[in-house]
């Protein structure tokens, strides 16, 4: 395949998810075909293609989701950090810490915003006391852009807040864990253009922490919040480079008619 390889520029950093021969079935079904990518540190990596092409499959490969829908399998590798996360000694729970996921329709435990956020910290064990645990979810809600305005009521429930801010509420529970990589699947498919804007914000602030994958049906959104795109077409993925020349020179030509509007 000639699609893995972005550039002809020497790397500088190692990858911080690497994807090689990547296949997924349901049952006998091959959703995913043969997927190679490498996806880097400090920037919005974006799946993009057309209904059913697969992205929400292969972004779930990416921390063992699938593992959770009873007759998906995945071959091939995927390596965080150059370590298999389908190794017998990967723990599945660990590495969903490390590589969080936000879902499309926001789903906030039926708990009080504190215990949203406190739950993950707690069950990893990694607020000893009160004091760290208050630490931790102050500072991830104010890194999802939500602290101030539920600063005095942390303990209504989440599913009390609007669609925008349960979606932050829900970035700040991956976040609370301390991940290195966040998995967005069409994060504001459910929110208005402003709470959309916000999230788009919120997304451009986090990559400098943190690797970015986002599944979006908006091609819109794509060209404003990630540096480089990949673009799946019937489990394939065609074309992955950076955002800029997906958009403006696209290689292949399926790419091309799905960019401008000839199918989707
Ligand atoms: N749990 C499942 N069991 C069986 N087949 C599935 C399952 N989930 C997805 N599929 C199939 O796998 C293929 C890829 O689906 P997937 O949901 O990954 O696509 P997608 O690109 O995310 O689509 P959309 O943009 O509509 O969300 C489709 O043919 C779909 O029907
Ligand atoms: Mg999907």
């Amino acid at each position: 395949m000639t699609n893995s390889k972005l550039t002809d520029a020497p790397k500088l950093t190692a990858p911080k998810l690497t994807a090689r021969n990547v296949d997924v079935f349901y049952g006998p079904k091959k959703a995913i075909n043969n997927v190679s990518i490498e996806i880097d540190n400090g920037l919005v990596t974006a799946f993009i293609g057309p209904s059913g092409c697969g992205k929400s499959t292969f972004l779930r490969s990416l921390n063992r989701m699938n593992d959770t829908i009873a007759d998906a399998r995945v071959t091939g590798e995927i390596l965080l950090d150059g370590e298999d996360i389908y190794a017998a000694s990967m723990d599945p729970v660990a590495l969903r810490a490390r590589v969080g996921m936000v879902f499309q329709k926001p789903n906030p435990f039926p708990k009080s915003i504190y215990e949203n956020i406190a739950y993950g910290p707690r069950i990893h064990g990694l607020a000893p006391s009160k004091a760290d645990m208050d630490g931790i979810i102050e500072s991830s809600l104010t890194k999802a852009g939500l602290w101030d305005e539920v600063k005095d009521r942390l303990n209504e429930p989440g599913t009390a807040l609007s669609g925008g801010q349960q979606q932050r509420l829900c970035i700040a529970r991956a976040i609370a864990v301390s991940p290195e990589v966040i998995l967005m699947d069409e994060p504001c498919s459910a929110l208005d253009p402003i709470a959309t804007a916000r999230i788009e914000e919120l997304i451009d602030e986090l990559k400098d922490t943190y690797a970015i994958v986002i599944v979006t049906h908006s091609m819109q959104q794509a060209a404003r919040v990630s540096q480089r795109t990949a673009f799946f077409h019937l489990g394939n993925l065609v074309e992955y480079g950076d955002t800029s020349q997906i958009f403006t020179t696209p290689r292949e030509e399926k790419t091309k008619d799905y960019i401008t509007g000839r199918y989707g």
